[in-house]
């Protein structure tokens, strides 16, 4: 395969064989929004459909919020005080009268210092094995991974080169970002980075106590600038993260232009989220919310398996997301043309509570009968559909719709209480086969407008149907 080289103006387009041996165009990318909208989506992105967000880091030590604000309705007065997210507990905890500040004192005395917590993750995060980390990301059926490699508290998971002028004493003992990248990569998984750019509670601590503190509290000095940038520079440079996952906002001392520039002229095929501050991102990050409809821009749910993304060791069975609502909602993301990141918050150790586990069990145990109907599609004309059928409560049996290479695939979110499923306004040419995942083809009739599929009596898997049509040729 040649080396073509082409001079466009001030862009360098030059050809490059990527592993798999096709050869792709690697560009040279400027610090303007107008450079940067030139960066396609890698396919790879849009494909992978679901991540796995982790947040770990000091917050994971005492590991706990209170069981409040279920909807997250982040507007609401008393939000930050009763702030259901663990891993802002170094902030809620600083406010006086917050729950966070009661079972602080309670369980670790007056006057204990938030970063001491630093001495046990140490210790604790010996005992992590990332391989096996890796392995049960792998299985449970997600193509990629995002770490938390600073959150807001400033303690990083990797040994950065870059001094914080405020305070010692900052980072992990231990590599997690570079073990975690390693193992991830290993087990045939893209690694992402998440970076707390916005708020670095070492350079201003707040607290954040009322909505109007968000914005104040965000670190605008030179200095900041000047960390932010060089942290992301050095992440960059040393793990090419496959998404690069910036919150709340760069640092307007810093240069968010460059850092995208930089990134991608360093991973031409890695994604970058819209929380920059800047008018450009491969993806939206709804968080804790999703769209009703399908959005041609590619978009990325965010959430927790529970309601925290840091671990919460209050949280148990009921502030968890159930099996199926959690295929469910899957299902529909995709749907729309979104990816799902979702969250576990491991124990210090690295231990994903059992209560996450199982959820992570269901889900790849699903997408091993079921995954044909998810990795690859592409939104159909529409995303959402109906049948005749209720389940055993009486809910209506709803349908979601992806496609793939011809292929129309219709997922039943519910188990039908017969079989004989009319899917409304669906229509299957002659010669079409009918199947359903995991099971095989089925009889189906069209009639008038919809498409009545005759299904087993018996069905495989617990959750969520796959019925597929294929053209006949
Ligand atoms: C928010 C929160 C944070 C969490 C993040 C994930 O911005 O502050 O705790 O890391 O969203 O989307």
């Amino acid at each position: 395969m040649g080396i073509k080289l082409a001079v466009l103006g001030s862009v360098f387009i030059s050809m490059a064989v990527a592993a798999s041996g096709v050869a792709q165009e690697a560009k040279h990318y400027e610090p303007t929004v107008a450079s940067l909208d030139t960066h396609p989506l890698p396919d790879w992105y849009g494909d992978a459909k679901l991540g796995i967000f982790i947040h770990w880091g000091l917050y994971s030590v005492p590991g706990w919020a209170p069981l409040t604000h279920p909807d997250h309705d982040f507007a609401s007065e008393d939000y930050i005080v009763y702030n259901p997210y663990a891993e802002w507990y170094l902030n809620v905890v600083r406010i006086p009268g917050s729950p966070t500040q009661k079972y602080d004192q309670e369980h670790f005395g007056p006057h204990h210092n938030y970063y001491d917590f630093k001495t046990q993750f140490d210790a604790e995060t010996k005992k992590w094995n990332p391989d096996d980390m890796a392995g049960v990301f792998r299985d449970a059926g997600a193509r990629y991974v995002v770490l938390t490699s600073k959150h807001h508290e400033g303690f990083t998971l990797w040994p950065s080169q870059v001094e914080n002028p405020n305070q010692t004493g900052l980072q992990a003992e231990r590599d997690i970002v570079g073990e975690l990248t390693g193992a991830v990569r290993k087990a045939g998984l893209k690694m992402g980075l998440y970076y707390s750019g916005g708020y670095d509670w070492t350079f201003n601590r707040g607290p954040i106590e009322k909505g109007r503190d968000y914005e104040m509290v965000k670190p605008e000095s030179v200095a900041y600038g000047r960390y932010a940038d060089a942290q992301i520079e050095e992440l960059i440079a040393k793990y090419k993260p496959a998404v690069l996952w910036n919150d709340i906002d760069w640092p307007r001392s810093g240069d968010a232009l460059k850092v995208m520039a930089d990134y991608y002229n360093s991973v031409p095929d890695g994604v970058i989220d819209d929380r920059f501050g800047v008018p450009h991102s491969d993806f939206t990050s709804p968080e804790y919310s999703k769209l009703d409809q399908i959005s041609e821009k590619k978009w990325e749910e965010c959430r927790g398996l529970g309601r925290s993304f840091g671990y919460n060791r209050a949280e148990g069975e009921a502030e968890t997301i159930a099996p199926d609502e959690l295929i469910a909602l899957l299902v529909d993301i995709v749907s729309k043309n979104g990816n799902l990141l979702l969250d576990v918050g491991p124990e210090a150790d690295g231990t994903i509570p059992p209560v996450q586990m199982e959820r992570l069990k269901a889900l790849g145990a699903w997408l091993k009968q079921n995954g044909e109907a998810i990795y690859g599609t592409k939104p159909w004309t529409r995303a959402n559909g109906s049948t005749n059928q209720t389940d055993a409560k009486g809910k209506a049996v709803d349908v979601r719709f992806t496609q793939k290479d011809g292929k129309l695939y219709a997922t039943l979110l519910g188990r039908p209480a017969g079989q004989a499923v009319l899917l409304h306004n669906v229509k299957a040419a002659a010669g079409t086969e009918v199947a359903l995942l995991g099971a095989g083809p089925v009889k189906w009739t069209q009639r008038a407008e919809d498409l009545e599929v005759q299904l087993p009596a018996s069905l495989p898997g617990d959750y969520a149907w796959v019925v597929k049509l294929t053209p006949g040729k």
